[in-house]
């Protein structure tokens, strides 16, 4: 699919089927907001990937009790983990998680999978729920590790992703080696 067609295919769906999705497909969604350019290449993001279906129910309370958000299979908190403030007087975590965040976007559309965004939800609810998730929503950065066989030098998946519930973070390095 080309860029183009996926910017306009893409609309917000706010009805889901309750289908899982693929581990695959959530890779590829996953891979496409890691590889997103970040001021500095700080990288100041952590994508916390929620299936748990009573973590989802308390995610959607926190948001304004939108129903679909605990329809949908996952929901991805995308969290900011810098307090870096750029020249321009803007927090780099807000422009690039929101980057990384439409890259995903983008990228489900090439999948065939729907997304929406969610911008009306309580910061302090959604910590409270996601309360091992280090540094979320923002935060100080943790140190970097680089891979050299990454030509883009963006982070791994140990540093950019977190799974809650039933699956471990480890599972994600191993499917992606
Ligand atoms: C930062 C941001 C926050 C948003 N928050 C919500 C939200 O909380 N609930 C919702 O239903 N839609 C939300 N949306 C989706 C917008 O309503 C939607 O993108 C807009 O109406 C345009 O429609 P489209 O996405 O189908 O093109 C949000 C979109 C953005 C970009």
């Amino acid at each position: 699919m080309k860029v183009m067609e996926a910017i306009a295919e893409r609309r917000s769906i706010r009805s889901f089927s309750g289908r899982p999705v693929e581990e695959e497909k959530l890779l590829r969604i996953l891979e496409a907001g890691r590889l997103a350019p970040s001021a500095r290449n700080m990288q100041d993001w952590k994508f916390v990937v929620v299936k748990d279906t009573g973590l989802r129910r308390r995610l959607a309370e926190a948001a304004r009790n939108q129903e679909f958000v605990a329809q949908a299979p996952i929901v991805i908190a995308a969290c900011g983990t810098s307090d870096y403030v750029m020249t321009c007087g803007q927090h780099t975590y807000t422009i690039d998680v929101a980057i990384a965040v439409d890259h995903m976007t983008l990228a489900a559309v090439e999948e065939g999978l729907g997304t929406c965004w969610i911008g009306a939800f309580y910061e302090d609810k959604v910590k409270g729920i996601l309360g091992s998730t280090p540094n979320c929503p923002s935060g100080r950065s943790a140190a970097h590790g680089l891979s050299s066989r990454d030509c883009k030098h963006r982070r791994g998946y140990a540093q950019t992703t977190q799974t809650t519930g039933r699956d471990s973070g480890l599972r994600w390095m191993e499917v992606m080696k």
